[in-house]
């Protein structure tokens, strides 16, 4: 591992020539040789972290590699970001804004962003969101017919959707006070499916929007306001919803009293935002308690990454690591598999954290990047995935890094259940990075009898070429404080690998261009305007003369 004394920085282009050259050599990609040459690799590629344990040691990751690739962290100055972000400086640079997610579960005088306590507006929010929660279930806030809410429905759509559902997913357990639903997508086939399950007398409404002007978060809005107006009159509809939002002139404006609106700042980022008032959902359906344990386990992961030594940091060797796999190797993409069925909507959330935050090509001072940036990310739970996207993982032409995020104790009685799914996973990673060469495949197909025309002929099929890369994570169980943990750790990654690149990763200008056209083509869809494109209006054509 690297050293304890930490080297001065060099430039950044000597430490990255000195992170390329290792992974040049002819070795440079090899995991299988390095597992058998060293059964300690494990206890020296694992590190512990706010109850986590990150193993790395099924990389090709060396010594020399970890400390080229700190050496290329400390020249991207990837910890003094850390440090800039974590005193509130305006580090979101092309808006303007702080990215203050610390201070969300930070303890109260922790942060400050333009010279304003920011923890003190959290503190005030968090006791307003504890105050409705807990009014919500002894029944004092009921619905408006006077008995108890059963539902929560919360709108809203990207980070104002994606953090909460997963999390509520994680952590919701039979016989909480109440069942939440998220609706994020404005295809009102969403809508239908929910209405048909929710009752307008027993469902508390959340809209969920940091700008409140998300098209298709106001578009459900609406519906959703309508379908509570029908069943409780018009003048009673707002008296069932709640806003979680920064805009509060456009709340006032939908008509959701004062009262029922929880605020956050501009320094929260959409999908940094679970902690904030857009986590109200997940208070409400898993209770206080586990959001607050949600928040200290993502605080216990913010200490570590701000005290822990360069060597040990999870979330910047997590980020080194990344920048050897993309960068240095040459892997576009990475797979997340967690195996635990409760954390189906991780790869959902991290797709958004990671890809919205690193999906940049241009640097800070607005020069084409240098090197490939943000990995394209996709998952599914394990065991599932073995069944789908593994076959390209283990023979595709191209290396697909994993994450595999493992839980040791279940929280069900089915022991023998949770042994094969540990096994899955292990196993996977295992033939990732060990492969079968085709002395292995054939020496295997002799053994079990096949004639020798047909080993010839199945083993090019039946090698696996191996030295493919995964990391593992380990969760003790899946408790609120180990998933605050590990969001936190995955965001502070995202963080470090924005300063490893040089690009911002608090912003998302791309995803404009399509919300502005939208806007130019709804007219054209009822018939109102033509279509500045030959190929949209040709469609639209299409479509018209089937629905009318
Ligand atoms: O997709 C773009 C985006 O701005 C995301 O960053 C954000 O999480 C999502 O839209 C929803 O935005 P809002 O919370 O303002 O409705």
């Amino acid at each position: 591992m690297a050293g304890s004394a930490t080297p001065a920085a060099g430039t950044p282009e000597t430490a990255w020539q000195a992170v390329r050259a290792l992974a040049a050599r002819p070795d440079g990609a090899a995991v299988r040789a390095r597992l058998d040459a060293d059964p300690g690799r494990f206890a020296r590629f694992s590190h512990r972290g706010a109850g986590l344990l990150l193993d790395l040691s099924r990389t090709a990751l060396t010594e020399a590699v970890l400390d080229a690739l700190l050496g290329f962290a400390r020249a991207r100055g990837v910890l003094a970001f850390r440090d800039a972000m974590a005193r509130g400086e305006a580090v979101n640079v092309t808006e303007g804004r702080a990215a203050l997610h610390m201070a969300l579960r930070g303890p109260p005088g922790a942060f400050t962003a333009d010279g304003e306590d920011a923890s003190a507006a959290v503190h005030a929010t968090l006791a307003a969101m504890r105050g409705f929660t807990e009014a919500v279930h002894a029944g004092r806030i009921v619905a408006t017919d006077g008995a108890p809410f059963t539902d929560v429905l919360n709108i809203g759509i990207g980070g104002s959707d994606l953090g909460p559902a997963m999390v509520t997913r994680a952590l919701w357990r039979p016989g909480a006070a109440l069942r939440a639903h998220y609706l994020s997508n404005v295809d009102a086939h969403a809508w239908d499916e929910l209405r048909a399950r929710l009752d307008p007398r027993r469902t508390l409404v959340l809209v969920a929007s940091k700008t409140f002007t998300t098209q298709e978060t106001m578009t459900n809005a609406r519906l959703v306001r309508a379908w509570l107006a029908e069943a409780l009159g018009e003048d009673r509809a707002g008296a069932q919803m709640a806003a979680l939002s920064t805009n509060l002139v456009a709340t006032a404006a939908f008509g959701i009293p004062a009262e029922r609106v929880f605020g956050f700042r501009d320094w929260v980022g959409g999908r940094f935002s679970l902690w904030s008032a857009v986590g109200l959902s997940v208070a409400l359906a898993c209770g206080w308690d586990g959001f607050a344990r949600l928040l200290a386990g993502a605080r216990a992961m913010d200490a570590h990454f701000l005290e822990a030594p360069e060597a040990e940091n999870l979330p910047l060797l997590l980020a080194a690591t990344e920048i050897w796999h993309v960068d240095a190797l040459g892997y576009p993409a990475r797979a997340v598999l967690p195996y635990d069925e409760r954390l189906a909507r991780l790869p959902a959330h991290l797709q958004q954290l990671e890809m919205e935050s690193l999906g940049k090509r241009v640097t800070l001072a607005g020069a084409p990047v240098a090197m490939p940036t943000g990995p394209v990310v996709f998952g599914e739970p394990g065991t599932n995935a073995q069944h789908s996207f593994m076959q390209l993982i283990h023979q595709g032409t191209t290396p697909v890094p994993v994450d595999f995020v493992l839980v040791a104790r279940p929280d069900h009685g089915h022991a023998e259940s949770h042994r094969i799914l540990l096994a899955n996973a292990l196993a996977q990673a295992e033939a990732l990075a060990r492969g079968r060469s085709e002395a292995e495949a054939r020496a295997e197909m002799k053994k079990s009898g096949l004639p020798v025309a047909e080993v010839d002929r199945l083993a090019p099929h039946r090698t696996f070429p191996g030295d493919r890369p995964s990391i593992s994570i380990l969760l003790p169980a899946l408790t609120p404080e180990s998933l605050g943990a590990l969001v936190a750790l995955y965001e502070h990654k995202v963080a470090c690998l924005g300063a490893f690149w040089s690009i911002n990763p608090f912003d998302q200008w791309g995803v404009e261009l399509g919300k502005q056209l939208a806007g130019g083509i709804l007219p054209v869809l009822s018939g109102n305007a033509g279509a500045s494109d030959a190929a949209t209006a040709a469609m639209i054509a299409e479509i018209r003369q089937r629905w009318r």
